[in-house]
């Protein structure tokens, strides 16, 4: 019997960010896309002809179930809207489906316990799409990490902003208990980034946040507790000028990355200092970050392997967060979990 090379990808939702998703299904080395879906009649046939205009044989569906059930579809990447995200991604499961999901993976904790249940009984793999964790220039900063280059982690400082464009207003049109808002969109990468360099978890949260008049956060930042003077300040915008950006602060030296979340045509940059007098700015390969995403996916389906995005981590940013929201709310420090 010859053994599968390749994972057959369906699309669940013709959501704006295919613009990044599709291509990278399409090209990914182990990847064939055969179909995308959506609820709205010839939504997905228009996703296709703007983002996949040369391809032929990718099923446009009306509707979504026709692709829960096709059987040559091994794997289901889902960007619905976050508040949909656990209730399809049971759904595909269910359908025996493995699911990468697009960040959040869902908006509680006890929604990410109950898709864990579903894909142990279905024996599926799921995944949190955090794609930029798998732009090299992060393994490069963990690298110097593990090399004790910087000594010991003590502080982190992440920030993602960008000034929103009118047309994705939308994205502040419902308040952040529905998934709204700068939190849910940005936010939650900006706070996984701020747990990826320690090695233990946050045990507390204070946040402060501008939300709108329906509720949905605009700005908002806030400090993580990892105990032992360990440190974390994050802040996340769609009112402020573009950064992306994060710094480490080490016993020994500190390093920075200006291309954290890159877009497409940034060049990967990162520089690093010691108190020894060490300075160097390093400049990465371009990468992308989608299609390398995709192909860890189909990787860990095809050979059995635990995806490096796992449910405790998407458990864990989902806590925090939680533990952000409460902090906003009640104007005080929040343990977490
Ligand atoms: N990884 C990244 O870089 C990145 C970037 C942005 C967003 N995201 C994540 O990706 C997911 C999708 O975000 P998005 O901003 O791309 O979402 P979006 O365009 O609002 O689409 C979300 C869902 O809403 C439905 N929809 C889309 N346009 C619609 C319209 N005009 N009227 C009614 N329904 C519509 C679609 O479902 P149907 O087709 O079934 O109707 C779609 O799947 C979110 O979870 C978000 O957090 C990830």
């Amino acid at each position: 019997m010859t053994q599968q090379t390749t994972i057959n990808w369906g699309i669940l939702g013709a959501a704006r960010i295919n613009q990044r998703l599709l291509p990278a299904i399409v090209s990914a080395q182990n990847a064939n896309l055969v179909a995308i879906a959506s609820r709205r009649p010839g939504a997905a046939a228009e996703t296709l002809a703007q983002y996949a205009p040369n391809q032929q044989g990718i099923h446009a569906l009306d509707d979504p179930q026709l692709l829960l059930t096709d059987p040559e579809i091994d794997a289901i990447y889902l960007p619905m809207a976050n508040e949909e995200h656990a209730e399809w991604a049971i759904k595909a499961i269910e359908h025996g489906k493995h699911v990468l999901i697009e960040k959040p993976m869902a908006l509680t904790a006890s929604d990410i316990d109950a898709i864990e249940t579903a894909s142990q009984r279905f024996n599926v793999k799921v995944m949190e799409g955090f794609m930029y964790r798998f732009h090299p220039q992060h393994q490069r900063v963990r690298d110097l990490i593990e090399q004790q280059v910087i000594g010991e982690v003590r502080s982190v400082r992440t920030c993602f902003a960008f000034m929103m464009k009118p047309a994705r207003l939308y994205r502040i049109g419902r308040n952040i208990q529905q998934g709204g808002g700068a939190m849910w969109d940005i936010g939650c990468y900006a706070i996984h980034t701020a747990r990826m360099f320690f090695n233990q978890p946050a045990i507390a949260a204070n946040a402060q946040a501008k939300l709108a008049e329906n509720g949905a956060d605009t700005s908002c930042c806030g400090t993580l507790d990892f105990g032992e003077g360990k440190y974390a300040q994050f802040d996340f915008s769609f009112e402020h000028a573009r950064r992306s950006e994060y710094e480490i602060i080490g016993s020994k030296g500190g390093i920075k990355c200006a291309t954290v979340w890159a877009m497409p045509g940034d060049i990967p940059q990162i520089s690093w200092w010691t108190e020894a007098g060490e300075e160097k700015v390093e400049q990465l390969a371009a990468a992308n970050h989608f299609a390398l995403e995709i192909e860890h996916f189909g990787e860990c389906i095809l050979h059995d392997r635990q995806p490096l995005l796992d449910f405790a981590d998407a458990r864990a940013n989902c806590q925090t967060i939680e533990a952000c929201l409460e902090s906003i709310k009640s104007g005080s420090r929040v343990r977490i979990g």
